[in-house]
């Protein structure tokens, strides 16, 4: 593995890696990517392999221009244009039907893709060097914290990654807002970076999916995801009496909403804000891995706006500990 600064030489050098096949970890504006030439299945393979992660979990393809998404996707519903036209780049996915050109091993045998323009310079240069779309997960293990920062991908992927480009902390800090367009519905498959909100406001009212939990189409119908390593419950006075006498990491929302003694303590936003929380999130949790506690009792957040992300992402790291 080479952790390199993301300079436009050493860019220019991770996008080689992609064309002859290698893997790149690369930061976007929601976390770091593990990316592949999206159009080589071998390419693409190895990100399973790397990750550990499940072959049924499809893969998103990151593209730096409008005009590749008709190469690689059809569609008829007149608000795919205007939600691209008013968020891409940016933190929403779309799951749109696939073109022969896409990889089996890139949908998971689906016959819709994913795509996504991102809103980072690195990661848009390093796609149009590379001459193709990029597929890429969050460049974690399986199951495991997503990375908002070039070291916390060193300690998932280390030597499992050709390349890892530093590009500082991403500024969203949650994954992207999954849509799943099918004739003229529109499905929210996962919350994410771009609230649900400003959707509706350009498309009218979303649906949601019924969940297959069995053989998901998305990690947001996975139960369990985004785990920490330690215990994480929501934070409450029943969580406060069941760890009394134990080191609890707590992490609050605005302020300290409970008193007591805890080995460690962090606040998300302290003026409250709901995009800033979401940006400190995933780094809280990696910062807390590495200390010694026993468990990480988390605040729970009003769900509007980035706060369905938060606790979707809080909800299904929670779940392994019930
Ligand atoms: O912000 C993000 O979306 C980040 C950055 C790196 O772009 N990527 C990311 O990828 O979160 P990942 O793989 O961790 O989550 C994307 C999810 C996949 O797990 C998959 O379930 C869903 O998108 N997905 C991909 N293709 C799909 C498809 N054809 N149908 C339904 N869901 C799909
Ligand atoms: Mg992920």
């Amino acid at each position: 593995m080479q952790l390199l600064e993301a300079t436009d030489k050493n860019i220019a050098y991770a996008a080689e890696i992609i064309k002859n096949g290698g893997l790149v970890s690369f930061p976007t504006e929601t976390v770091y990517g593990l990316g592949a030439d999206g159009l080589n299945p071998i390419a693409s393979a190895r990100i399973f392999e790397a990750k550990n992660r499940p072959a049924f979990n499809p893969l998103i393809l990151h593209i730096a221009d409008k005009e590749t998404l008709g190469k690689i996707a059809d569609w008829e519903n007149s608000n795919v244009e205007k939600l691209i036209a008013k968020f891409w780049p940016g933190p929403l996915t779309l799951v749109l039907p696939k073109k022969k050109i896409v990889p089996e091993i890139v949908t998971a045998g689906n016959p819709t893709v994913a795509v996504r323009m991102p809103n980072h310079d690195v990661a848009l240069k390093l796609i149009k060097l590379a001459g193709t779309p990029i597929a890429a997960p969050s460049a974690n293990r399986f199951g495991q914290l997503s990375p908002t920062e070039a070291p916390h991908v060193v300690k998932q992927l280390k030597n499992r990654v050709d390349v890892i480009l530093n590009g500082g902390k991403c500024e969203v800090g949650v994954e992207s807002t999954i849509l799943e367009i099918t004739g003229d519905d529109i499905f929210l498959l996962r919350h994410g970076g771009l609230p649900l909100e400003e959707i509706e406001a350009v498309v009218g009212k979303v649906k949601t999916k019924p969940h297959n939990t069995a053989k998901p189409n998305s990690p947001g119908q996975l139960l369990f995801h985004y785990s920490p390593t330690i215990p994480l419950k929501f934070l409450s006075a029943a969580t406060l009496t069941e760890y009394s006498g134990k080191r609890i990491g707590a992490i609050f929302f605005k302020k300290k909403s409970f008193d007591g003694t805890f080995a460690l303590e962090k606040i998300l936003s302290t003026g409250g804000d709901l995009r800033e929380a979401a940006a400190n999130l995933f780094a809280f949790l990696h910062e807390f891995e590495k200390e010694n506690i026993d468990v990480i009792l988390i605040e729970p957040v009003e769900e509007t706006g980035l706060g369905r992300a938060i606790m979707d992402r809080l909800r299904k790291a929670s779940n392994k500990y019930l």
